[in-house]
């Protein structure tokens, strides 16, 4: 099968999220099981300069009327599948992050980059580039959420020929891509688009909620989060579109790269090890403590995190149950940026705790693997996640993941409950209520379980033993792409 992935994000060139490291290992999951997968994505600095070989493939005046669009296919770095880069003047050539300006705040020209992404999507699904037309295109978030309103533009416009099918995945439903309604006149798409039934949403325009609407199939990162979507309370407006499409919704699991995320073969770590001999976690555990300036103590439980630090993602549950974490014996490390109120309250907790709180503020990829190897647990405390990776990296690493059940949490985390631990199941633990309060009294079952000197090794050992790779899940999205390609006949 051909399929066209277009992404607004890379790992480990372009990221802010999950989404970077989902769009570096499903086209490789994909290509591995001999599929011919070609990734699309805006030709940012960073990009570019891991070109190790470029030829062009597309060079026109016309990105929606307007500006030059170029299309090139390069190699890039040691990636196995071939990369489409889309450059146009300006638009993707800037210093910061692939969203925002160097100092914060999104550039005001958003919605022209993202419509130039999904726009190159439907132009090489419609025409090909290079002799190549995909079967399918895996578009990802608000980004790449227009790219069936072109394709539908395109087909309308032109020969009677069959249109790729399109799949819409859903990363965190609460980024929409919402932008005035005056943004309409610059996206280069017929009149009637603009309505309840293109791109029209609550008074403005809505890039994912075109994206859900026309997109043959729409799927996001875990079954429990596909079913949350369409309930009112945890649907971000989008709930009522998407229960319309209820038969076209689906939920399936991420992976993660396990040749990056390997704890027998991981470059950032002072000592390896495996699921037969845990003696290198040890040694990660002393120098976590060590390099975090926590005392030194290899019976106390380390609990870590590795996040944004914004709303959804609950540490400040975490802020308010620390005090009860360190009361019960515990030590805590963070890495993170974010919201500096969130900031600025881990920075006091570490200033109250020495030796105890160790936080470390801003985007380490190193001692990101160093606390999941270092840690006995994986704190996620999230009050939402469509599916999370950093549960499952602590399952890989022999760090019970403690989470909210929620989302993709509830569907990867088996609880600890007596009768799963029995059975070889567990494999963490998991809290309901978004309090402080339920938190900490998990962490304090947590602690107990930590010090009972058998729970441990059986969640550890249940935990690395669970498939955390993209195999199982690069096979449903392969059934969902037949789906969508089916569907063509019978739809726009
Ligand atoms: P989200 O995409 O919502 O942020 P995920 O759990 O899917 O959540 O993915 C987060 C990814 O970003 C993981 O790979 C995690 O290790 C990484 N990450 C988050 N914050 C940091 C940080 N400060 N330093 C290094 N890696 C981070
Ligand atoms: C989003 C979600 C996260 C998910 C990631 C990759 O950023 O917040 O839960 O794991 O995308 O799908």
């Amino acid at each position: 099968m051909k399929i066209l992935f277009p992404v607004s994000e890379l790992y480990p060139y372009v990221k802010t999220g999950g989404l970077a490291d989902v769009a570096e290992a499903l086209p490789k999951a994909l290509s591995a099981l001999g599929h011919d997968v070609r990734l699309l994505i805006p030709a940012y600095p960073a990009v570019k300069a891991a070109i190790t070989s470029v030829r062009a493939v597309f060079d026109d005046g016309n990105l929606f009327g307007g500006g030059p669009a170029r299309i090139w296919l390069a190699a890039l770095g040691g990636l196995p599948v071939p990369v489409y880069l889309l450059d146009s003047d300006g638009l993707f050539e800037r210093p910061g992050g692939p969203y925002q300006r160097p100092g914060g705040g999104d550039w005001p020209d958003n919605p022209r980059r993202f419509a130039a992404l999904s726009w190159a999507a439907a132009r090489i699904g419609w025409d090909g580039a290079d002799g190549w037309r995909p079967d399918v295109i895996h578009g990802h978030d608000w980004q790449t959420g227009l790219m069936p309103a072109y394709l539908a533009a395109f087909r309308r416009a032109g020969p009677d020929r069959r249109r790729p099918g399109t799949v819409l995945t859903i990363h965190n439903l609460a980024y929409q891509g919402q932008f005035a309604p005056s943004v309409f006149g610059d996206l280069g798409l017929p009149a009637d688009f603009a309505g309840l039934n293109g791109v029209e949403y609550y008074g403005g325009i809505g890039f994912l909620k075109a994206g859900l609407l026309l997109a043959d199939r729409v799927s996001t990162v875990s079954p429990t989060y596909a079913d949350e979507i369409r309930r009112p309370e945890t649907g971000f407006g989008l709930d009522g579109l998407l229960r319309g499409r209820s038969g076209r919704v689906s939920g399936i699991v991420n992976g993660v790269d396990t040749t990056v995320w390997n704890p027998a073969d991981d470059p950032f770590l002072p000592a390896r090890y495996e699921a037969a001999d845990l003696a290198g976690k040890a040694v990660c555990k002393a120098h976590l403590q060590a390099e975090m300036d926590l005392a030194p103590d290899p019976h106390v439980p380390v609990f870590g995190a590795v996040a944004r630090l914004t709303y959804h993602k609950g540490l400040d549950l975490l802020l308010g149950a620390t005090a009860s974490l360190v009361a019960g014996g515990g030590q805590l490390v963070l890495l993170g940026s974010g919201e500096p109120a969130l900031e600025a309250g881990f920075h006091d907790l570490a200033a109250a705790y020495p030796g105890r709180v160790a936080v470390r503020i801003g985007y380490d990829e190193g001692l990101s693997h160093r606390i999941q190897a270092g840690a006995d647990s994986i704190l996620v405390p999230s009050r939402s996640e469509p599916c999370g990776l950093t549960q499952l990296y602590a399952l890989r690493y022999g760090s019970p993941p403690l989470v909210r059940r929620t989302g993709g949490l509830a569907d990867t985390v088996v609880n600890a409950e007596p009768w799963a631990v029995a059975e070889g199941v567990a494999t963490g633990f998991q809290f309901d209520d978004a309090t402080p309060g339920a938190l900490a009294g998990t962490l304090a079952w947590a602690m107990e379980r930590y010090r009972d000197g058998v729970t441990w090794p059986l969640l550890q050992a249940a935990g690395m033993a669970t498939d955390v790779g993209w195999g199982a899940s690069a096979q449903a999205y392969l059934t969902l792409y037949d789906r969508a390609i089916g569907d063509v006949a019978g739809f726009v």
